[in-house]
């Protein structure tokens, strides 16, 4: 008899995340174990708990995801716990990194876009694009071959972030922008077929008066659920909603694809003992998925 799925959740905030193992209920795991608190320097037992309970054959029934409010922490505990698996000797598990839900949130909102543009000949500006998820949403659009300018309040901000993706993917095109004032606006505007805001909560990034200036403009993606709405005139449940002659998504728009991209991730954990999912994995996945 097939032993059953067991997670193992891993929160680096003191509490765990209820969204995240709500999602991993309904994504069919059958043992949820969640830990808070967790950092690079606490998980080495709690890995070894995974590999070294259950034999090599039964391993991709147990797995592990990593999980929080700061995306930067999750990424050093996912580092850590992969440095503790030994598959050399079948003794491992799958893993996800989902911290803030940056990278399914990511993945969403660029398969919301490609629903109406061809993403290798898009050029798009991402808002909030030193932040987590708006990292993740740049390096995608990157990587499907668009060109890509990164906003931010500091140039340099954004300009690092345009460093690391290049850094990924050497052919990238991707280049920075400040958007402190309004006057910025139109310029970083200025031929864009795709905006998307990842800024953080409850803040507003794109006017509604810029927007009606931005001729090339196609497609308008707003990730802040929170009201008022980054792009304005963007409503959260917008989802292909025309908006002013754009077409528009809302947090809520995307949150569907979102959920639906968490609940298969997490399901594919259990497809095998030696899987990552992180931000290029859970893209590929997401493509399988229709
Ligand atoms: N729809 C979904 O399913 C879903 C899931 C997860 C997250 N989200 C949302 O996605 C958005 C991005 O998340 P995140 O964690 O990456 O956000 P974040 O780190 O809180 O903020 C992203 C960026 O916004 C800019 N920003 C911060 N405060 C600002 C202000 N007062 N005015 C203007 N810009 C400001 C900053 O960029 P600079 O300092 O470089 O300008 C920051 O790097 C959030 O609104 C979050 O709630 C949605």
């Amino acid at each position: 008899m097939d032993k059953p799925l067991v997670l193992l959740h891993l929160d680096t905030d003191a509490l765990p995340s209820v969204f995240d193992r709500v999602v991993a209920v309904d994504a069919g795991v059958q043992h949820l174990f969640s830990y808070g608190g967790v950092t690079p320097a606490n998980v080495v037992a709690l890995v070894h708990g995974c590999i070294f309970t259950r034999g090599p054959k039964d391993l991709h029934r147990t797995a592990i995801f990593v999980g929080g409010s700061d995306v930067d922490a999750g990424e050093a505990v996912l580092a850590e716990v992969k440095k503790h698996l030994i598959p050399a000797y079948g003794l491992s598990v799958s893993v996800m990194l989902d911290s803030n839900g940056a990278n399914t949130t990511a993945v969403a909102a660029v398969r919301a876009a490609a629903k109406h543009l061809d993403l290798a000949a898009t050029t798009s500006l991402v808002l909030g694009g030193t932040g987590p998820v708006g990292r993740r949403v740049a390096r995608l659009l990157a990587k499907h071959g668009g060109r890509v300018t990164i906003g931010s309040r500091q140039l340099d901000r954004a300009e690092a972030v345009a460093r690391s993706i290049r850094a990924a993917y050497p052919s990238a095109h991707v280049e920075a922008v400040a958007v402190a004032s309004s006057a910025d606006g139109p310029k970083a505007l200025d031929g864009k077929h795709l905006v998307v805001a990842a800024g953080a909560p409850g803040t507003v990034l794109l006017p509604k008066k810029l927007r009606a200036g931005a001729t090339a403009l196609k497609v308008a993606i707003d990730l802040n659920g929170v009201p008022p709405t980054g792009i304005e005139g963007v409503e959260l449940t917008d989802k292909g909603t025309d908006r002013d002659g754009h077409t528009a998504y809302g947090a809520l728009g995307v949150g569907g694809t979102k959920m639906k991209i968490h609940k298969a991730a997490v399901a594919a954990l259990f497809t095998g003992n030696a899987l990552t999912f992180d931000l290029d994995e859970i893209d590929a996945l997401a493509e399988t998925l229709g």
